[in-house]
Protein backbone atom coordinates (compact mmCIF):
# COMPACT_ATOMS: atom_id res chain seq x y z
CA UNK A 1 0.00 0.00 0.00
CA UNK A 2 1.65 3.48 -1.03
CA UNK A 3 2.37 5.62 1.64
CA UNK A 4 0.17 8.82 0.81
CA UNK A 5 -0.51 11.31 3.39
CA UNK A 6 -3.71 13.49 1.78
CA UNK A 7 -4.93 16.82 2.96
CA UNK A 8 -7.93 18.63 1.83
CA UNK A 9 -8.29 22.69 1.86
CA UNK A 10 -10.56 24.96 1.42
CA UNK A 11 -12.12 28.64 2.49
CA UNK A 12 -15.86 28.39 2.93
CA UNK A 13 -18.39 31.34 3.48
CA UNK A 14 -20.31 31.34 6.82
CA UNK A 15 -23.02 29.54 4.91
CA UNK A 16 -20.36 26.44 3.72
CA UNK A 17 -20.04 27.69 0.72
CA UNK A 18 -16.87 27.85 -1.57
CA UNK A 19 -18.20 29.73 -4.83
CA UNK A 20 -21.36 32.02 -5.58
CA UNK A 21 -23.88 31.49 -7.56
CA UNK A 22 -22.44 31.70 -10.77
CA UNK A 23 -19.65 29.02 -9.14
CA UNK A 24 -17.32 31.67 -9.00
CA UNK A 25 -14.80 31.69 -6.22
CA UNK A 26 -15.54 35.96 -5.97
CA UNK A 27 -12.88 38.52 -4.51
CA UNK A 28 -15.17 38.65 -1.29
CA UNK A 29 -13.72 35.03 -0.32
CA UNK A 30 -10.60 35.75 -0.88
CA UNK A 31 -8.14 37.44 1.71
CA UNK A 32 -3.74 37.61 2.13
CA UNK A 33 -3.52 35.59 4.85
CA UNK A 34 -5.82 32.48 3.90
CA UNK A 35 -3.55 32.50 0.27
CA UNK A 36 -0.24 32.93 2.16
CA UNK A 37 -1.38 29.95 4.09
CA UNK A 38 -2.65 27.99 1.01
CA UNK A 39 0.60 28.99 -0.99
CA UNK A 40 2.87 27.92 1.81
CA UNK A 41 0.93 24.26 2.07
CA UNK A 42 0.57 23.34 -1.99
CA UNK A 43 4.77 24.73 -2.11
CA UNK A 44 5.20 21.48 0.83
CA UNK A 45 3.05 19.42 -0.89
CA UNK A 46 4.00 16.26 -3.29
CA UNK A 47 1.13 16.30 -5.82
CA UNK A 48 -2.08 18.44 -5.97
CA UNK A 49 -5.15 17.05 -6.82
CA UNK A 50 -8.52 18.71 -8.13
CA UNK A 51 -11.63 18.86 -10.78
CA UNK A 52 -10.76 20.09 -14.22
CA UNK A 53 -12.41 23.80 -12.96
CA UNK A 54 -10.76 24.27 -9.74
CA UNK A 55 -7.02 25.88 -10.41
CA UNK A 56 -4.41 27.07 -7.26
CA UNK A 57 -3.55 29.89 -10.05
CA UNK A 58 -0.49 31.04 -7.35
CA UNK A 59 3.27 31.73 -9.05
CA UNK A 60 4.42 27.96 -8.30
CA UNK A 61 1.76 26.50 -9.99
CA UNK A 62 3.26 26.01 -13.31
CA UNK A 63 6.26 24.13 -10.92
CA UNK A 64 3.80 21.61 -8.83
CA UNK A 65 2.57 18.37 -9.98
CA UNK A 66 -0.90 17.44 -10.29
CA UNK A 67 -4.01 15.42 -10.77
CA UNK A 68 -7.10 16.99 -12.28
CA UNK A 69 -10.20 14.74 -12.49
CA UNK A 70 -12.51 15.04 -15.53
CA UNK A 71 -14.56 12.20 -17.04
CA UNK A 72 -13.36 13.22 -20.48
CA UNK A 73 -10.90 10.52 -20.70
CA UNK A 74 -11.56 6.36 -19.51
CA UNK A 75 -9.05 6.47 -16.94
CA UNK A 76 -5.77 7.56 -17.01
CA UNK A 77 -3.81 9.94 -19.31
CA UNK A 78 -1.49 12.71 -19.56
CA UNK A 79 -2.57 16.04 -20.02
CA UNK A 80 -1.86 17.05 -23.61
CA UNK A 81 -1.69 20.62 -22.38
CA UNK A 82 0.62 20.24 -18.99
CA UNK A 83 3.66 17.97 -18.71
CA UNK A 84 2.86 18.01 -15.12
CA UNK A 85 -0.45 17.12 -15.17
CA UNK A 86 -2.22 13.69 -15.39
CA UNK A 87 -5.71 13.62 -16.08
CA UNK A 88 -7.49 10.99 -14.06
CA UNK A 89 -11.07 9.45 -14.45
CA UNK A 90 -11.85 7.73 -10.89
CA UNK A 91 -14.34 5.83 -12.53
CA UNK A 92 -11.59 3.74 -14.56
CA UNK A 93 -8.55 3.51 -12.08
CA UNK A 94 -7.58 3.91 -8.29
CA UNK A 95 -6.03 6.69 -7.05
CA UNK A 96 -3.33 5.18 -6.08
CA UNK A 97 -2.93 3.86 -10.08
CA UNK A 98 -3.03 7.76 -10.95
CA UNK A 99 -0.23 8.85 -7.89
CA UNK A 100 1.94 6.49 -9.63
CA UNK A 101 1.59 8.13 -13.22
CA UNK A 102 1.91 10.91 -12.02
CA UNK A 103 5.53 9.94 -10.56
CA UNK A 104 4.06 10.37 -6.58
CA UNK A 105 3.50 6.91 -5.09
CA UNK A 106 4.24 7.88 -1.54
CA UNK A 107 4.22 11.51 -0.46
CA UNK A 108 2.14 14.43 0.55
CA UNK A 109 -1.09 14.78 -1.52
CA UNK A 110 -3.25 18.66 -1.28
CA UNK A 111 -6.84 17.97 -2.09
CA UNK A 112 -7.69 21.32 -3.12
CA UNK A 113 -11.69 20.88 -4.73
CA UNK A 114 -14.36 21.36 -6.25
CA UNK A 115 -17.09 19.91 -4.14
CA UNK A 116 -17.63 16.42 -5.56
CA UNK A 117 -13.64 16.12 -5.71
CA UNK A 118 -13.23 17.08 -1.98
CA UNK A 119 -16.21 14.14 -1.20
CA UNK A 120 -14.59 11.57 -3.07
CA UNK A 121 -11.55 11.48 -0.13
CA UNK A 122 -13.93 12.42 3.20
CA UNK A 123 -12.73 9.09 4.52
CA UNK A 124 -9.27 9.04 3.28
CA UNK A 125 -8.43 12.75 4.56
CA UNK A 126 -5.25 12.44 7.12
CA UNK A 127 -6.02 16.25 8.02
CA UNK A 128 -8.98 18.82 6.05
CA UNK A 129 -7.70 22.17 6.75
CA UNK A 130 -10.86 24.00 6.68
CA UNK A 131 -10.77 28.39 6.49
CA UNK A 132 -13.98 30.16 6.91
CA UNK A 133 -15.39 33.21 6.54
CA UNK A 134 -17.71 34.40 8.68
CA UNK A 135 -18.81 37.81 7.58
CA UNK A 136 -19.19 36.66 4.01
CA UNK A 137 -22.92 34.84 3.16
CA UNK A 138 -22.87 33.35 -0.69
CA UNK A 139 -26.65 32.47 -0.57
CA UNK A 140 -27.46 29.95 -3.66
CA UNK A 141 -23.90 29.59 -3.91
CA UNK A 142 -21.94 26.48 -4.12
CA UNK A 143 -21.43 24.64 -1.43
CA UNK A 144 -18.19 22.87 -0.19
CA UNK A 145 -19.52 19.39 0.01
CA UNK A 146 -22.46 18.10 -1.23
CA UNK A 147 -25.46 17.89 1.81
CA UNK A 148 -24.29 21.44 2.70
CA UNK A 149 -26.47 23.74 3.81
CA UNK A 150 -28.78 20.79 5.15
CA UNK A 151 -25.73 20.33 7.59
CA UNK A 152 -22.86 21.94 7.95
CA UNK A 153 -19.17 21.66 6.88
CA UNK A 154 -18.64 20.57 10.53
CA UNK A 155 -21.02 18.17 11.20
CA UNK A 156 -19.90 16.05 7.74
CA UNK A 157 -15.96 15.89 8.57
CA UNK A 158 -17.22 15.14 12.37
CA UNK A 159 -19.57 12.07 10.35
CA UNK A 160 -16.32 10.97 8.59
CA UNK A 161 -14.20 10.45 11.80
CA UNK A 162 -12.53 13.83 11.67
CA UNK A 163 -11.97 16.33 15.05
CA UNK A 164 -11.14 20.02 15.07
CA UNK A 165 -8.15 20.59 16.45
CA UNK A 166 -6.76 24.11 17.42
CA UNK A 167 -7.54 26.73 14.83
CA UNK A 168 -5.42 30.03 14.11
CA UNK A 169 -6.78 33.30 12.74
CA UNK A 170 -5.77 34.06 9.30
CA UNK A 171 -7.15 37.63 9.13
CA UNK A 172 -8.20 39.40 12.40
CA UNK A 173 -10.07 42.41 10.90
CA UNK A 174 -12.43 40.34 9.14
CA UNK A 175 -12.06 37.08 11.63
CA UNK A 176 -10.79 34.69 9.29
CA UNK A 177 -9.53 31.35 10.71
CA UNK A 178 -8.58 27.90 9.63
CA UNK A 179 -9.06 24.85 11.98
CA UNK A 180 -7.32 21.34 11.25
CA UNK A 181 -9.77 18.30 11.41
CA UNK A 182 -7.63 15.21 12.17
CA UNK A 183 -8.67 12.17 12.14
CA UNK A 184 -8.66 10.02 15.18
CA UNK A 185 -6.22 7.43 15.75
N1 LIG B 1 -13.29 28.44 -1.84
C1 LIG B 1 -12.42 27.47 -2.15
O1 LIG B 1 -11.52 27.15 -1.36
C2 LIG B 1 -12.56 26.73 -3.46
C3 LIG B 1 -11.95 25.48 -3.61
C4 LIG B 1 -12.13 24.81 -4.82
C5 LIG B 1 -12.89 25.36 -5.84
N2 LIG B 1 -13.45 26.58 -5.66
C6 LIG B 1 -14.26 27.19 -6.70
O2 LIG B 1 -15.31 26.29 -7.05
C7 LIG B 1 -15.56 26.40 -8.45
C8 LIG B 1 -15.35 25.05 -9.14
O3 LIG B 1 -16.45 24.32 -9.00
P1 LIG B 1 -16.83 22.98 -9.79
O4 LIG B 1 -18.02 22.45 -9.12
O5 LIG B 1 -16.90 23.22 -11.24
O6 LIG B 1 -15.68 21.97 -9.42
P2 LIG B 1 -14.47 21.15 -9.99
O7 LIG B 1 -14.47 19.93 -9.15
O8 LIG B 1 -13.23 21.92 -10.03
O9 LIG B 1 -14.78 20.75 -11.49
C9 LIG B 1 -15.83 19.95 -11.87
C10 LIG B 1 -15.33 19.02 -12.95
O10 LIG B 1 -14.46 18.05 -12.37
C11 LIG B 1 -14.70 16.79 -12.97
N3 LIG B 1 -15.30 15.88 -11.99
C12 LIG B 1 -15.99 16.20 -10.87
N4 LIG B 1 -16.39 15.07 -10.26
C13 LIG B 1 -15.94 14.04 -10.98
C14 LIG B 1 -16.02 12.63 -10.87
N5 LIG B 1 -16.68 12.04 -9.85
N6 LIG B 1 -15.43 11.87 -11.79
C15 LIG B 1 -14.78 12.43 -12.84
N7 LIG B 1 -14.65 13.76 -13.01
C16 LIG B 1 -15.24 14.54 -12.09
C17 LIG B 1 -15.65 17.03 -14.12
O11 LIG B 1 -14.83 17.39 -15.22
P3 LIG B 1 -15.20 17.09 -16.76
O12 LIG B 1 -16.33 18.05 -17.06
O13 LIG B 1 -13.95 17.36 -17.50
O14 LIG B 1 -15.64 15.66 -16.83
C18 LIG B 1 -16.42 18.25 -13.63
O15 LIG B 1 -17.00 18.99 -14.69
C19 LIG B 1 -14.57 27.40 -8.99
O16 LIG B 1 -15.18 28.68 -9.00
C20 LIG B 1 -13.48 27.39 -7.97
O17 LIG B 1 -12.77 28.61 -7.94
C21 LIG B 1 -13.31 27.28 -4.47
Amino acid sequence: MPDLSIDGYVIVSADGMLANAARVMPDELKFEGDKQFFTAALDRADLIVHGRNSYEDQPNSPRRKRIIVTRSIAAIAPDPSNSKATLWNPAGASFEAACDFAGVPSGTVAIIGGPEIFAMFLDRYDTFWLSQAPRVRLPGGEPCFPGVPAQSPQQILEAHGLKAGDGQILDSGEDVSVTPWRREV
